[in-house]
């Protein structure tokens, strides 16, 4: 069978992640990626043996000044594709919009975007089915998709209220020009941006998000209360649930990992097995002795590592779009299967 066209235009945190999950997928063929600078990612690029593209105002003669061969510009690649991964910076997204319509090229976006760039926003677990056959999506954001994923599993028990306090991560780790890196920063809109956004795949979901930024690169901290409706009988119910859940991680007490730093620590660990990218945690991260059942009050906290959570989910919209796999179950195990992600 053929395999489905897919190009990535922004090769940078989230789209070089992104171009390594597709080029790992048996019915999706990684045509090309697409960037505006001849730097250290596009010629990592190169090293790999993905086609590379010139996008936006970059200058091919840069990249050939530079020993970076390259294919052709963006809408060379386009004319190749049937869709195309726009990891671009935030609203440049938007910008590229008119481009890939007027090549005739579906798109996924991502959470940068304001949810209107696509026709519906996406979260595997959360609403598969209303990706398929959309022409274009967007995969929420690093934080949105580990409150969606875990929504998913919450809502079997009922929620009437989910408070989130996010203690959000400053920079990516590559990032040295952000912040803060001696203080605490409280995000002073109320409620943040994420609890809408969480919204757009869970119209119904009755949550409050807060948030603060702290001096850490290395992931996000979640610390959630939430009131249900029907909870299980023990909290052991609510672990054992998430063990048995794609894309969750759950830490046995005993093992060690008493934060973000050892939960970075397994990843690097785990690098290379059944398919693992170096220091990536595409996993929500949960603590069992930090899950809590107070009557039908369930406390529990969850790490997001923001630089990969989202490239799986990135390749279910495709398959999504395209009906590529018969259900939301079968598309999350192939490619989680081909990824290494961990089930439970
Ligand atoms: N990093 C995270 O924590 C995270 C998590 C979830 C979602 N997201 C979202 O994912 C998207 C990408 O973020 P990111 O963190 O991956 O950004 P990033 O690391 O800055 O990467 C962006 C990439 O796009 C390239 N680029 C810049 N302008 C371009 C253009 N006009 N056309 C094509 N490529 C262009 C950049 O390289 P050149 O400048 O050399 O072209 C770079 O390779 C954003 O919407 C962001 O909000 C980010």
């Amino acid at each position: 069978m053929a395999r489905l066209r897919v190009a990535v235009n922004g090769f940078g945190t989230i789209g070089k992640r992104v171009a390594d999950a597709v080029a790992r997928q048996s019915d999706l063929e990684l045509v090309g990626v697409a960037k505006t600078r001849p730097g250290y990612e596009a010629r990592r690029a190169v090293a790999r043996g993905y086609p590379l593209y010139v996008a936006g105002s970059g200058s091919p003669e840069k990249f050939a000044a530079a020993g970076l061969p390259v294919a052709g510009r963006l809408a060379d690649l386009l004319g190749k594709v049937d869709v195309v991964v726009d990891a671009t910076p935030e609203d440049v997204g938007r910008e590229n919009r008119a481009l890939y319509e007027a090549a005739n090229v579906r798109a996924v976006y991502q959470g940068g975007e304001e949810a209107d760039v696509a026709e519906a926003s996406f979260n595997a677990l959360g609403n598969y089915d209303a990706g398929r056959g959309k022409r274009s999506l967007r995969v929420v954001s690093c934080n949105t998709t580990g409150i969606a994923r875990a929504a998913a599993v919450l809502l079997r028990w009922g929620v009437e209220r989910w408070d989130v306090t996010l203690v959000r991560r400053a920079a990516d780790p590559a990032e040295t020009k952000r912040g803060p890196i001696n203080g605490i920063v409280p995000t002073l809109e109320m409620p943040s941006h994420h609890g809408p956004d969480v919204r757009t795949i869970f119209p119904d979901l009755p949550i409050a998000t807060t948030a603060v930024v702290v001096p850490t690169t290395l992931m996000h901290v979640h610390v959630n209360h939430v009131r249900l409706a029907r909870p299980p009988a023990t909290a052991a119910d609510v672990v054992a649930t998430l063990r048995s859940t794609p894309r969750f991680v759950v830490f046995a007490p005993g093992e060690g990992v008493e934060g973000t730093p050892q939960v970075m620590e397994v990843a690097r660990d785990r690098a290379g097995e059944g398919g693992r990218r170096s220091a990536d945690m595409m996993e929500n991260v949960l603590w069992e002795r930090g899950i809590r059942l107070d009557g039908r009050d369930l406390y529990f906290f969850q790490a997001i590592h923001q630089e990969s959570i989202v490239v799986p989910e990135n390749v279910d919209a495709i398959r999504a779009m395209f009906d590529l796999a018969p259900s939301k179950d079968a598309s999350i195990a192939a490619t989680d299967r081909s990824l290494g992600i961990a089930h439970g």
